[in-house]
């Protein structure tokens, strides 16, 4: 089977071979200490070796679940935020025909997301179309009290509720958290909810694989086996046994910490293909959320191309020079599709007439990367076999054991984020809940103050 590649030639502008190489001990203690469990925020690491462990009799349960739930609807709506919306929805959206909504011939049930944001417009507008669909509900949150889709879910039950009566509403809603804990937990007990639990040491954005990213993705059609079983051959791939020079991971995490030691402070993750818009946004939390804190860590951005060349392209090959770029490079599309030729040729674009839609992309990957790297931003070429559920699970491991060891490299806890409580607080605070009269007195009247 074809596997996931590395090509890191093209940051050897600012660093060199020899110096990835004699970072090799450091990352391979990182890595055997992710594996040992003796670094920091090793309760959180059920993730590592999740792949291998997922049984043919967990995903048979899980795909009969789906099946009797997909015969009902004809959408089915994940509520959820951050880790436990991000990776169904990066994978959902890779695998899917972007125009999919507007074709009647589509099997299999749409999936949209709700609770990701506090969007009075987009949950209205989401109710309103639900008003015609028969729908379901994944409900996925590990702590079981975040607010943003604790919001969505009060107001998406009372709309199902009222659609299929309680009794059949029960039979379309199903929850994803903590086995004992969070409020989600105990609605899930009460109401009679079919339940998944998300286990205790993994956190949420490293979770994909767990029933928050399984379940939804199953409903929704995709090929959840192949999703395991790229993943656990990058498992295999990634391991302790595999030289350094083999491992593309540890490659990866040793070339991106040389290059932010160098002063690479941004690093973007760029794709060719926009249907993997999502894929870094779910790479984004995983890296800004492992890596950020202690005043440390490379902010992760992505960008579309060739799309962002006519936005963002200029600064990345002009502006500030603390950016590197690494490119998810696809081998293979998914269809085929030529430019014609014109008798008339008035465009002048018949020098490229006969010639896949592909062929020019990969011109302009090839082209952007030469022309970046000359304007020093150092490339990493991620490449990508095809877009398909097997090289993803690949691709998400990869990121996931790579971000592991980063986050050892930078001296950080990967698997701890600390600093997302500091808006819960003030917000909180701001709206009255109880528990934080002390903190509402404070910050009411600091914003007077400023008035
Ligand atoms: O990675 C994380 O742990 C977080 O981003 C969470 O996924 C996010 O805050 C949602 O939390 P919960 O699943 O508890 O609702």
């Amino acid at each position: 089977m074809e596997k996931l590649k590395i090509n890191i030639d093209n940051t050897f502008n600012l660093v060199s071979r020899d110096e990835v190489y004699r970072l090799k001990d450091k990352v391979q203690r990182s890595l055997q200490s992710l594996y040992n469990r003796t670094g920091k925020g090793n309760d959180f690491l059920g993730w590592i070796d999740l792949p291998s462990k997922i049984t043919n009799a967990r995903l048979d349960e899980i795909e009969a679940t789906a099946k009797v739930i997909r015969k009902k609807i004809d959408v089915i709506v994940v509520v959820g935020i951050g880790g436990s919306y991000l990776g169904s929805k990066a994978i959902a959206e890779a695998l899917s025909d972007q125009f999919a909504l507007f074709r009647s011939d589509n099997t299999n049930p749409h999936i949209l997301f709700a609770g990701h944001n506090l969007g009075e417009d987009y949950h209205s507008a989401l109710l309103k179309i639900l008003d015609t669909k028969r729908y379901a509900i994944v409900v996925i949150s590990k702590s079981g009290t975040t607010t943003e889709p604790a919001v969505a879910f009060r107001i998406l039950k009372r709309h199902l509720e009222k659609k299929e009566g309680k009794e059949e509403s029960k039979n379309l809603i199903v929850a994803i958290t903590d086995e004992k804990q969070g409020a989600l937990r105990r609605m899930s007990v009460k109401e009679g909810y079919k339940t998944y639990v998300i286990p205790d040491n993994i956190g949420g954005r490293y979770s994909v694989l767990t029933p928050v990213g399984l379940v939804p993705l199953a409903i929704a059609g995709f090929d959840i086996r192949q999703l395991v079983k790229g993943a656990e051959s990058m498992q295999l791939l990634t391991g302790t046994d595999i030289d350094f020079n083999e491992n593309i991971a540890a490659l990866y995490a040793a070339v991106r910490y040389l290059l932010y030691t160098r002063g690479k402070k941004i690093e973007i993750l760029a794709n060719f293909e926009s249907k993997l818009h999502y894929l870094a946004e779910w790479w984004k939390q995983l890296y800004g959320e492992s890596e950020g804190k202690e005043n440390r860590g490379i902010f992760p951005a992505g960008i579309d191309l060739t799309t962002d060349l006519h936005s963002m392209g200029q600064y990345v090959q002009e502006g500030e020079r603390i950016i590197f770029e690494t490119v998810l490079s696809v081998c293979r599309t998914g269809s085929e599709l030529k430019i014609p030729v014109d008798d008339e040729n008035l465009d002048g674009l018949n020098y490229l007439a006969g010639k896949r839609i592909d062929e020019v992309n990969k011109m302009a990957e090839l082209g952007t990367i030469l022309a970046h790297t000359d304007g020093g931003v150092p490339n990493i070429r991620i490449e990508i076999p095809r877009i398909n559920e097997y090289h993803l699970g690949q691709l998400m491991y990869f990121f996931e054991i790579a971000c592991g060891i980063s986050g050892y490299l930078l001296e950080v806890n990967p698997f701890d984020q600390p600093g997302v409580e500091a808006y819960k607080r003030n917000m909180f605070a701001l709206l009255d809940k109880p528990g934080f009269e002390n903190e509402s007195k404070k910050i009411k009247s600091r914003i007077q103050l400023r008035v």
